[in-house]
Formats: C-alpha cells, structure tokens, sequence
C-alpha cells in the first residue's frame, strides 16, 4: 500500500521503516532539513538498536524515501500517518499546534486532491480524547467533497527495543467511525496480526484513552513498587523478592515491577501529567494518577538522599561517578531521566559529578551544559569510579554488571555502590569489597564495618 508518515522522529522512522520492511512503499515527510538530509542519505538521526540496518535495506530496495513535500506526498498515498510530536507545556497539557499544523497541510493536499478512493488519516501521535474527532470535523468543514477517513491508532513502542516492538506488537488498536478505514488498516497490518481480537476497533476517544490509560497504568506499577521500598528499607524486606512473590500471581503479572530511583523518558512523564489534565477537563480531580508523579518524584530525591547520608562523609567536596545518564538502558535518551535530579542535587551540595554512560553522554552534557565545571565526562565507568568517594547507579546498562569490581574497588577512595536500579549482586559487592545500597533491599554494610574492625 502507498503510505505517508507526517514526522521522521522517533515514532514516525520506526513506524515508516517497519511498513517497508513489510512491503509497503513508504514516503517519509520531514521538514527539519539538516534531519531530513541524513535521512536521504540512509543514515539514522536517533539512535535505536535494529534501525539502521532495517533502514538501509528498506532504502536500498525502494520501500522508503523520504521528502518535505507534504502537499505531494499526502496526493500519493492511501494511507496518511500523523507522527508529528505533542509535548507537553509548561503547565502539563499538551501542545498541539503540530498536529494542529499537519492537519492544516493535509487538508489543503485533500483540496487540491479530488480523490475517488478514500484516504485514511491515521493519528499515531498521543492525543488528549476528542482530537480524532476534531480532526475529522475540520476537515469536513474545510473539504466537505473529500472522500476521506481519520482513524487513532496509538503506538506502544518502548525506546531501545521499538523495531522489535513495532513488528511484533501486543495488539493494534484502531479508534474511528468508518469501517472502510477499518478494512483498510486490517490490510495495512496484515503481516504483524497473529490473532484476530489482537486487532481492535473502537471509538476515537476509547482508542485516545486507551494509550494514555496504558501508560498510566505502567507508570503506576512502577510507582507502587518504588513506594513500598520504603517500606522494605524500614521493615528489612526485599523488594525483589516482593517483586516475585506478586509478580507470580497471573493476576497480577510480572512485568513493569522493578523497583528504582524512579521512572522518566518522554512517555511516562509526559503522559501521566496529561492524564491528570484531561480528567480536570472532565471536571474530576484524579487523585491517582496525581500520587503516581509524586512518588516518582519522591524516588528520585530519596535517591540522592541517600546518597548524601550514607556517604559516610560531607557531600560537599566529595567526588561521585554517576554510572548511567540515559533514562534506562539501550537509549541516548536522557529526558526526566533519574540522573538529572541527582545529579542537579550532588552539585548543588558541592560535589563533583563524573559521569559515564554508553549512549547519553552527549545529550546530557548539552543539556547539563550550566553544570559544566562541575562535571567531568568519563569514558568509562572504570575511570569515572578511579578516586571517587562513591558510584550511583542510574540506569541498568548490562555493562555494569560484569566489570572488574575488584579492581574498581581497589582505585575508588572509598568503596561504595548506589544502586539505583537494582542491577548488581549483592554478593558479588560483597565479596569485592563494597557497601553496597540497593533500593529496597537490605544493604551491604553490616560486614564491611566488621572488617573495619578487625
Ligand atoms: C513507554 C511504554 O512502555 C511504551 O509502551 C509506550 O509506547 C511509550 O512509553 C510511549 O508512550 O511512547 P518507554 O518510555 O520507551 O516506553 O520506556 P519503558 O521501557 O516503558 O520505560 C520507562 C521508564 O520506566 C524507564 O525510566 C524505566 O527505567 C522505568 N521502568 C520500567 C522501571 O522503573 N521499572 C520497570 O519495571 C520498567
């Protein structure tokens, strides 16, 4: 089928490159030239393991170009796909004025268009509930001779594993009126539909809230476990343990359990503040969702809390690598990550930052750029450790786990480990020598303090 996706950022390249991969022929609309110049080179402007390579083959057979031409690219396709962005503004509600600006230019390319065959404008970006509906009234009213549909189709691609994700999804969800549209988005995702009821049609708005109560609902899990290693910490319990001992139960399930230093991205934040607004919309104070960003919040403070208590000496001069800038693993992507709260309040105390991380060092030290002298940028995370007064874990790289600890523990002025995400052993920084803090999760220090002794 011929498809158009308005916006190459993250959701829409993955999105168009996936279609051509399942043969569809794909056109691309950027308008940010110097991104859209590396894409019409073949090279990729995110980095998203399982992209490239996908890209430079779709490229090389012909299944995606891409252009800034919206007006031509929109007359060539059956199927229209707005991947334009909806950030959040600074009092948490959505900014809407580049989808609002793509509907614009697809409805002059519809004017211009006369089309006999219907065109299916599908909103992948996350919307509050009734903009599928307004879209479609607009252009109504704009071109009311145009055969054409709108339909929400919410994507659920995590960062770091969104190809993946993308080809081989949970479900499809796809909100609308029309059942022409219906039959058409049926075809489009044809080769991912492993299971009938896994493609679902709905209403706009159920589809609109079925993303942002998903979401909701993730970030909720992870704030609940993230509360009750509080309660661990103070009782002596185990998190992980806790963790398998609910996680067991299919009611419940195991994914989205794992306690840390809290939640970020570009998702989970955004979305759960927007929630918030389109139930004060609906005239209703949701206490849940409201608590979900407090406690989140509260992770990431306690976090560096406890960084600064159980130092065992003054922040204020201390030297603390930071292991982990992304806002979790497999990303560059350091938005709301966990490391800029504690980072932001270690400086702030007066300690030195170094940081280290496999993808995200150039987006944190660009964003981090006031903070700059206090900072130094390691290469490794051995050398970020070498001299420091303690490590804090951030994000829960695989790397971390397997380096030489011992060696590590041997050059660190005093060997303590953060664990912010739970991702190392606790015997393993036992037998290396380390204190070592976990979340929600009795600590290592009680043998270390022996040893001292003796
Ligand atoms: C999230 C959703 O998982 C996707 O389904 C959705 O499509 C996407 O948002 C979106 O709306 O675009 P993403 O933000 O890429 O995906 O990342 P996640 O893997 O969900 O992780 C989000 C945050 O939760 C990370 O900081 C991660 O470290 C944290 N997390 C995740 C936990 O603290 N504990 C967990 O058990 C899982």
């Amino acid at each position: 089928m011929d498809v158009t996706i308005i916006g190459c950022g993250y959701v829409g390249l993955v999105t168009g490159v996936c279609l051509a991969s399942m043969g569809h022929n794909v056109r691309g609309v950027e308008k940010d030239q110097r991104k859209l110049a590396t894409l019409q080179r073949g090279d990729c402007p995110i980095f998203e393991p399982g992209l490239h390579d996908l890209l430079t083959e779709t490229m090389k057979n012909g299944g995606i170009s891409f252009t800034d031409n919206v007006k031509q690219a929109v007359k060539e396709a059956e199927v229209v796909f707005l991947c334009v962005g909806t950030p959040p503004k600074a009092d948490g509600t959505v900014d809407m004025s580049f989808l609002e600006g793509a509907g614009k230019e697809v409805c002059d390319a519809l004017a211009e268009l006369k089309n006999e065959w219907l065109v299916t404008i599908v909103v992948k970006s996350t919307v509050p509930c009734g903009t599928n509906r307004k879209l479609y009234n607009f252009l109504k009213e704009q071109v009311p001779g145009a055969h054409y549909a709108v339909v929400s189709n919410p994507e659920f691609l995590k960062e770091g594993t969104a190809v993946q994700d993308c080809l081989n999804p949970d479900r499809i969800v796809i909100g609308g009126e029309s059942p022409e549209a219906f039959r058409m988005m049926r075809r489009l995702y044809d080769p991912l539909i492993k299971r009938e009821d896994h493609f679902m049609t709905m209403n706009w708005e159920s589809a609109e809230l079925t993303k942002y109560a998903a979401n909701s609902m993730l970030a909720a899990r992870i704030s609940f476990m993230n509360e009750l290693t509080v309660l661990c910490e103070h009782y002596g319990a185990d998190i992980e343990e806790i963790r398998k001992g609910i996680g067991t139960d299919s009611r419940i399930g195991p994914a989205f359990l794992r306690a840390g230093c809290g939640y970020g991205g570009s998702c989970f934040p955004k979305d759960v503040a927007a929630m918030e607004h389109i139930s004060k919309a609906a005239g209703y104070e949701s206490l849940f969702v409201h608590a979900i960003q407090t406690i989140n919040a509260n992770q990431k403070k306690r976090f560096a809390e406890k960084i600064a208590t159980k130092l065992g000496r003054p922040v204020q001069g201390a030297t603390i690598a930071i292991w982990g800038l992304a806002f979790k693993a497999d990303t560059d992507d350091i938005r709301e990550s966990a490391s800029i709260d504690v980072i932001k309040y270690l400086i702030e105390r007066g300690a030195t930052v170094r940081a280290h991380d496999y993808k995200g060092m150039e987006n944190m030290r660009a964003y981090l750029k006031e903070y700059a002298d206090q900072i130094e940028w390691s290469a490794d995370p051995v050398t970020a450790a070498a001299g420091a007064d303690a490590i804090a874990i951030c994000t829960d790289w695989p790397q971390y786990t397997t380096l030489p600890f011992r060696k590590i523990a041997a050059t660190m002025n005093q060997p303590i480990i953060f664990d912010g995400r739970n991702c190392l052993h606790r015997d393993v920084m036992r037998e290396n020598g380390f204190q070592y803090y976990p979340m929600g999760r009795p600590p290592v220090e009680k043998e270390l303090r022996l040893k001292s002794r003796v």
